[in-house]
């Protein structure tokens, strides 16, 4: 590999010029062998925040990426594979019920999840809470789970895009994160050396998504679609509402409990929508566009799909999930049409009371959550529930009380229809 030299790399990028493949090959190699000092790194992704890279430049720097690590091969399997990754949102269980739903219509999904950092929650937080389920596997406990039950939730191992892993956490600490080029990268790299076959991407936009407009969410959503397409996935984006959060929980215990529900046939109607439609291009994605997801959900397939995948990590999907030890009930002011529900707002409650974790290192509590008891549109009445608040450090309620202060509207007389959920698509 040639050599350069961190300083030039910089200079280079702050003076808004094009970095060259052996400069991104060099650089990315060098800082994952801790040859490039983290200031260096951080001066480097401030410069890229602030002028950008050109496509070949972002293809590139994935590519170095993934190739600070191992590839996984999943090509041997018997079925094809799909997966999805979500940009994260509040009350967002959708790869709860989603990945064994696929599983039930013949398409492997290989789900490599992370904890929730700040107000989204984490996959693996969520099924944390239910008893006895593991997360770390293995890559041959997770080929052997695949094969035999089609779907396999579990945290991504250490030799997985290291340089990511690195550059992730300094990105946090450096005001950097929110760069389309880093953040494309960053996720995509995960999901090719991941290698699926076939990728779908639920690209969050609105006040609890890190993508707060239409534009830039867009523009996130093709960075990512072209650099799946050019490694070979067949990938699509779908842009989905986060101005308002999914189905009736915010938490972990909840959301597998509101996961279960969609799998047993019922559940808040936005969350089952989402799932479908999710589940609808995974299987296009993945050459089984004429299953019908639907039947698999109606017919009990799905959920006997759940229970195998959490039995084979251990898990028991028949024990009671942990409750949280206090609850508080938040009533409404008056009453009328629940007109905006904030995402964020509720997002920074549960994070308060214990679902989420301010640091890397803090523990999550498994009961702890928000349970909203209208989504808008809905009527509510004076001195009814609106809202019920989980968990077991009542010292916490003060603080999700403000965080959910200004955080909805109710209108009396409004004729109100909620939005669509899916707001665009790209690719495919
Ligand atoms: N998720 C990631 O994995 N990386 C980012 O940069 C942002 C979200």
């Amino acid at each position: 590999m040639a050599a350069h030299d961190a300083v030039e790399v910089i200079l280079a990028k702050r003076d808004q010029h094009e970095l060259t493949d052996s400069q991104i090959d060099w650089v990315i190699d060098a800082y994952t062998r801790g040859e490039v000092a983290d200031e260096q790194m951080s001066a480097l992704a401030m410069a890229i925040l602030l002028n950008g890279m050109n496509r070949s430049e972002i293809s590139r720097w994935t590519a170095a990426m993934i190739a600070s690590g191992e590839r996984m091969d999943f090509s041997t399997l018997s079925r094809p594979t799909a997966d999805k990754h979500s940009t994260g949102g509040v009350g967002d269980k959708i790869t709860l019920p989603l990945a064994p739903l696929v599983a039930a219509c013949g398409v492997a999904v290989p789900q490599l999840s992370g904890r929730g950092l700040g107000h989204t929650g984490g996959t693996l937080d969520k099924l944390e809470s239910i008893p006895g389920w593991r997360a770390a596997l293995s890559n041959e406990e997770m080929f052997t789970i695949l094969e035999d039950v089609g779907a396999v939730i579990c945290a991504a191992g250490d030799g997985l895009a290291p340089a990511d892993k690195k550059l992730y956490a300094l990105r946090d600490v450096t005001g950097t994160v929110e760069a389309i080029p880093l953040i494309a990268s960053s996720i995509m790299s995960k999901k090719i050396a991941e290698g699926t076959g076939a990728l779908v991407l639920d690209v969050k936009v609105g006040s609890g998504a890190f993508m707060k407009d239409l534009t830039t969410a867009r523009e996130l959503a093709e960075t990512m679609v072209a650099l799946g397409t050019d490694a070979g996935v067949r990938t699509v984006a779908l842009l989905t509402d986060m101005a308002t959060p999914l189905g009736r929980t915010a938490g972990n215990a909840v959301e597998v409990q509101e996961s279960v529900d969609v799998l047993a046939g019922g559940g808040p109607t936005d969350v089952v929508e989402l799932t479908l439609a999710l589940a609808r291009e995974m299987l296009a994605g993945a050459g089984r566009g004429d299953v019908d997801p639907a039947d698999k959900l109606a017919d009990g397939s799905a959920m006997d799909a759940w229970k195998a995948m959490i039995r084979a990590q251990g898990g028991d999907p028949d024990a009671a999930l942990p409750q949280a030890k206090e609850s508080h009930v938040v009533t409404a002011p008056t009453s009328g049409t629940l007109t905006r529900l904030d995402a964020m707002a509720v997002g920074m409650a549960a994070w308060r009371l214990g679902a989420g974790r301010a640091r890397k290192e803090d523990p999550v509590q498994a009961g702890a959550g928000v349970v909203w008891h209208a989504r808008p549109g809905d009527a509510v009445t004076e001195g009814e529930p609106l809202f019920t608040l989980l968990t077991d450090e009542p010292e916490r309620f003060d603080r999700a009380l403000a965080s959910l202060e200004g955080g909805y509207d109710i209108t009396d007389g409004a004729e109100f229809t909620p939005g669509d959920i899916v707001l665009d698509r790209i690719g495919g």
